[in-house]
């Protein structure tokens, strides 16, 4: 097949874009696909249309290759490509849409409230510890757990630095205390459950893509009911989505509180493919080496 392969763009994880696109592209290659490679600028509609693919491999993080704007835009072109299509992708991309969308069927998820920015300065939006995040940024940018007289002054202060800086408005969540988990799904199958150890005790930007600052224990040394629960759920989220392809969803587990202690964070539709991504490791888990993880994304586009 001549295959596009969609990376980059000007998402703040473009980096890490231009890194899963390029181990997809060697991928498709050594699978004996004729690959075309497209760093997303704003002409991505004329580099498409000259190109003529096959289909497309979007390898796209954030926005606009994963909110729903490169689906639309591919839909129109009559373009085949990978992963979810734009409805699925417009909801999944913003953490407050996902949480009306699968709250009502059962999914348990954190509470949260969108906040001005600007009201940081005067209160505290939740009792601490809560999380501030953007609605649709991924790769943890922007995040920032606020402790109890931890590092954010309370009021939260103009002069310290956050994301209140960056963003008009952001989703305030409790934190939830415990462990860190993510499930991969396939397909209608679950791989996976992988725990995340990092050295730090936050799983931020640094610690997701530096080698070494981040244990990953796959499969994760929890009890089966636990494993059982957050498999079920990944997929349930991946279905009411209507996801296609493969989507992640990350998980944070109260151990304290049993199965009652485990929520859904977020599903990303379009999971990083990088040297450190979860996907692929949890594939390689079940047997499937990187090129078979990405043929089969192929195929799930594909039928
Ligand atoms: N947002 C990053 C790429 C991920 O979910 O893996
Ligand atoms: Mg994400």
């Amino acid at each position: 097949l001549h295959i596009a392969v969609l990376m980059g763009g000007w998402s703040a994880e473009r980096e890490v874009s231009l890194t899963s696109g390029a181990g997809v592209a060697d991928a498709l290659e050594s699978l004996g696909h004729r690959v075309t490679r497209i760093d997303m600028g704003r002409d991505v509609a004329a580099r498409l249309a000259e190109a003529a693919p096959d289909l497309v491999f979007n390898a796209l993080h954030g926005t606009p290759g994963e909110d729903g704007s490169v689906q639309g835009l591919m839909d129109l072109m009559g373009l085949r490509y990978t992963h979810s299509g734009m409805a699925t992708s417009v909801i999944a991309i913003d953490k407050v849409l996902t949480k009306q969308a699968l709250v009502p069927h059962g999914i348990r998820m954190p509470g949260g409230m969108v906040v001005g920015s600007e009201s940081l300065y005067a209160a505290d939006p939740l009792p601490r510890p809560y999380v501030l995040k953007p609605v649709n940024e991924g790769s943890s940018v922007g995040v920032a757990i606020v402790t109890e007289g931890g590092n954010y002054g309370s009021p939260i202060g103009r002069d310290t630095a956050g994301p209140w800086q960056e963003f008009d408005e952001l989703l305030a969540e409790p934190f939830i205390k415990g462990r860190e988990l993510t499930v991969a799904v396939l397909g209608d199958r679950a791989l996976a459950v992988t725990e995340l150890k990092p050295k730090s005790g936050f799983y931020d930007y640094e610690s997701k893509y530096t080698d070494g600052l981040t244990l990953h224990i796959c499969p994760a040394q929890i009890p089966a009911v636990i494993a059982e629960a957050a498999m079920a759920m990944a997929v349930k989220a991946h279905h009411v989505l209507g996801c296609r392809g493969t989507s992640r969803s990350d998980f944070r587990w109260d151990e304290e509180m049993g199965e009652a202690g485990l929520y859904l964070l977020e599903v990303n539709t379009q999971p990083g493919m990088t040297p450190l991504s979860l996907v692929p490791e949890q594939a390689k888990h079940i047997g499937m080496t990187y090129p078979q993880l990405v043929q089969r994304i192929v195929d799930e586009a594909l039928t």
